[in-house]
């Protein structure tokens, strides 16, 4: 990354080279952090997040689970990632916010640790590369997903992603663009980072979010184009096999999009092209972007014209420099 990459951290915009952690940073021992996931898209009218607000409100949810206080209202998160974006001056980007305990003792219930947000922007294409055109080849992992009484799905945790990245790992050494989990209950449950989709006999089918998988936005999202779009859904518990008996499969996720699967343990998925289903949700997700999809449901939000968050509010909160007058020392800066 570009060392003249601006990060939000604690309230201020630095340089990508000081946005630094300490080493007794609890999350580093402990995974105790939380985060999001999140595009803005160049669109004929400028740089937009698509449901930044809606991020926002998971990365609240998902803080609430682990009793980890953000220390800025939903207001200022959302303002400083599009603050973020227009430091950088990006007409796309990839947007991290991350809010995570840090320095402080080694005790895993933490008592003195601070509590630390950052919000990178990064430019970043399509994460499975030219299988969003022509589809993915995946594996069903051998590694399963964590039980729902282990470690909640829905939070949207760092420690999560060690399962992950047991699931990709495992997926990329033997030849595969990404796996596929079971739940413990033998289920189909996600991908390593992204939520499931198959399309049999005309209808939209999906594991439910009670399987204890990510509710994704994005896979929220297909929903509502689904249904725009007169397509039959059904969230219900999906076997193993029926990733074979499918006639289309996709997965999608922030990152991933909405990216075709091919074939699942090296079986073709239907005739092994992308299938019309498929094609249709592509056309609904991607025109939202380029101006062929109506916003009827308010999912795009300007970079520019952001409202700066409370100067007040930050200070208390002890972050020093609000965005605000991180954003006016960068526009100094440059
Ligand atoms: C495990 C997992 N499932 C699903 C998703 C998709 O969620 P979203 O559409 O909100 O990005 C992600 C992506 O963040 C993920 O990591």
């Amino acid at each position: 990354m570009s060392e003249q990459a601006l990060i939000w951290h604690n309230g201020d915009l630095k340089p990508w080279n000081e946005a630094t952690v300490h080493v007794s940073a609890h999350a580093l021992h402990y995974g105790s952090s939380v985060f999001e996931g999140e595009r803005v898209y160049a669109t004929p009218e400028g740089a937009k997040f698509f449901r930044l607000a809606d991020h926002t409100r998971r990365l609240f949810a998902s803080a609430r689970v682990y009793s980890i206080d953000v220390g800025y209202t939903p207001a200022q998160i959302d303002a400083a990632c599009r603050s973020v974006v227009r430091a950088n001056n990006m007409p796309s980007a990839y947007v991290r916010p991350v809010v995570f305990r840090g320095a402080g003792g080694l005790g895993v219930l933490p008592t003195s640790n601070s509590v630390d947000v950052a919000i990178l922007a990064l430019p970043w294409g399509s994460y499975h590369g030219d299988a969003r055109e022509n589809g993915a080849d995946v594996c069903v992992s051998s590694w399963n997903r964590p039980a729902p009484n282990t470690f909640p799905a829905w939070a949207k945790a760092g420690g999560n992603y060690l399962n992950s990245q047991l699931i990709a790992r495992e997926a990329q050494r033997d030849g595969y663009a990404e796996g596929i989990a079971l739940g413990t209950d033998g289920m189909l449950n996600e991908g390593a980072g992204e939520n499931l989709f198959l399309v049999m006999d005309g209808v939209l089918v999906t594991p439910p979010t009670s399987a204890g998988v990510l509710v994704g936005i994005t896979r929220d999202s297909v929903l509502k184009l689904a249904h725009a779009l007169d397509i039959p859904v059904a969230e219900r518990a999906v076997p193993r096999e029926a990733l074979y008996y499918a006639d289309e499969v996709f997965m999608c996720g922030t990152a991933a999009e909405i990216t075709p699967i091919r074939s699942v343990d090296r079986t073709a998925v239907g005739d092994g092209t992308v299938g019309p289903v498929t094609r249709a949700l592509q056309d609904a997700f991607f025109g939202l972007f380029d101006g062929r999809t109506e916003d009827r449901w308010g999912w795009l939000t300007a970079v520019s014209d952001a409202p700066l968050p409370d100067q007040e509010h930050a200070r208390q909160a002890g972050h020093g420099q609000t965005p605000q007058e991180a954003q006016s020392s960068t526009e100094i800066r440059a």
